[in-house]
């Protein structure tokens, strides 16, 4: 790989230097503005602490959600700044601004080691336009902030699927680095392209099959086992011709499940017993059927545990395993199980030396809320889109910028 890596820009030196690194901070928040979920922050922090450590002045540009590109409080990076000083253990500035006159003020009175956050890049609609000259106006601001001899790390691996000023424009201006988190991500990820030892297990849920339709084609051929739960199930089932009563299903998706059911029927495992309740109510009751007894005016929110059993039979063998989505509405107690059990199984399978990643935020959510730990799995990853789009084998602007 002819990417520089931060080890390269460290030996070339730092200090005193101005050091643009693109972080993913895009963090989940509650009602209240507080973060559910740092797991993102403290990934980002090993590359922004060997850079201040190192004495360089660093411009930290991130977003948070999907603002329409002007300011807006709800989307403000503020609670992640506080977050973020606390874990690096020094104080993080917020601009007030993306690239505005605080901004540039603030950058322009960096001393060595110092930390400045800019507000959310996505107030500045040129960080998500079309149009390339409008994104190279918004990276030629960036540059600014970091002076001539400035340097950029691209350490958000969640975002080097998007083809935007700050990902992918910036890297045309500076020296360019990948920071230790889309590193470690990418070296991560290719082991479950080609290198994995098999047999190799995929577990994907999550809501919509036409949001993983390509990484479902795309590991059915590499995988030994790939089991499908939470809530894009439902549409296989009716595929299979069964009744899902009131359960999430994508009609126009159903011929589609029909083919790969088809095409990879000894591949594809699918739930044999369904949790079902009234409403989508965390106090609606719940009760176990068997997948081809859904009753009309009932829906499934979770996988039951007869597939549980199954689907941790199959993890148990594995020496690979992948997972994405969670199997049901882990969110509400009483619909959790399948996800937890299914975490479980790849716990014990990595306890017995399996390599597992955990890929998207839901999942890696999920891990985090149920209570299960971290250093279970092999990798968590922190990256939803862009770790599925490298295994779909798409090519990744932020990534491909820096080769
Ligand atoms: C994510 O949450 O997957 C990343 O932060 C990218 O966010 P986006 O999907 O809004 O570009």
């Amino acid at each position: 790989m002819g990417i520089k890596s931060l080890e390269d820009l460290l030996a070339e030196g730092v200090s005193g230097r101005g050091v643009l690194v693109r972080s993913d901070l895009n963090v989940p928040l509650d009602e209240d503005g507080s973060i559910t979920d740092p797991g993102r922050i403290t990934a980002s922090v090993p590359t922004l602490k060997a850079l201040s450590d190192a004495g360089a002045k660093v411009v930290v540009a991130a977003h948070l959600g999907r603002p329409k590109g002007e300011p807006d409080p709800r989307f403000s990076l503020a609670p992640v700044a506080a977050a973020l000083g606390e874990k690096l253990g020094r104080h993080v500035q917020l601009a007030g601004d993306v690239v505005g006159s605080d901004a540039l003020a603030r950058a322009e009175g960096l001393t060595d080691g110092d930390v400045l956050l800019l507000e959310n890049i996505r107030f500045d609609a040129r960080e998500t336009s079309k149009d390339d000259a409008e994104r190279a106006g918004l990276a030629r601001a960036l540059v600014e902030l970091v002076g001539d001899d400035g340097a950029f790390v691209s350490d958000g691996f969640g975002v080097v699927h998007r083809k935007q000023a700050s990902v992918y424009d910036v890297a045309g201006l500076l020296p360019h680095y990948a920071g230790t988190l889309v590193a470690t991500e990418i070296k991560v990820l290719e082991q479950l392209t080609d290198a994995g030892e098999k047999p190799y297990a995929v577990v994907l849920g999550g809501s919509k099959v036409s949001d993983k339709l390509a990484v479902i084609e795309s590991l059915a051929t590499k995988a030994d086992s790939l089991v499908i739960g939470g809530g894009m199930c439902f549409t296989f089932l009716a595929a299979q011709g069964l009744s899902v009563g009131g359960s999430l299903l994508e009609e126009s998706m159903i011929d589609t499940c029909r083919k790969l059911l088809d095409t990879y029927g000894d591949v594809l495992h699918l739930p044999v017993d369904i949790v079902v309740a009234e409403k989508f109510a965390a106090d609606s009751p719940a009760e176990t059927v068997s997948a081809d007894q859904i009753p009309d005016g009932k829906m499934g929110l979770d996988v039951g545990p007869e597939s549980v059993k199954r689907f941790s039979a199959l993890l148990s063998n594995a020496r690979t395993i992948f997972w994405n989505g969670p199997m049901g509405v882990f969110e509400f107690p009483a619909f959790a199980a399948g996800t937890k059990g299914v975490a479980e199984a790849i716990i014990a399978a990595t306890g017995k030396g399996a390599f597992s990643v955990v890929g998207g935020g839901d999942s890696a959510a999920a891990v985090r809320q149920l209570g299960l730990p971290d250093d279970g799995f092999s990798h968590i990853s922190t990256g939803g889109g862009a770790s599925l789009e490298y295994l779909e084998g798409k090519d990744l602007p932020g990534i491909d910028v820096l080769n």
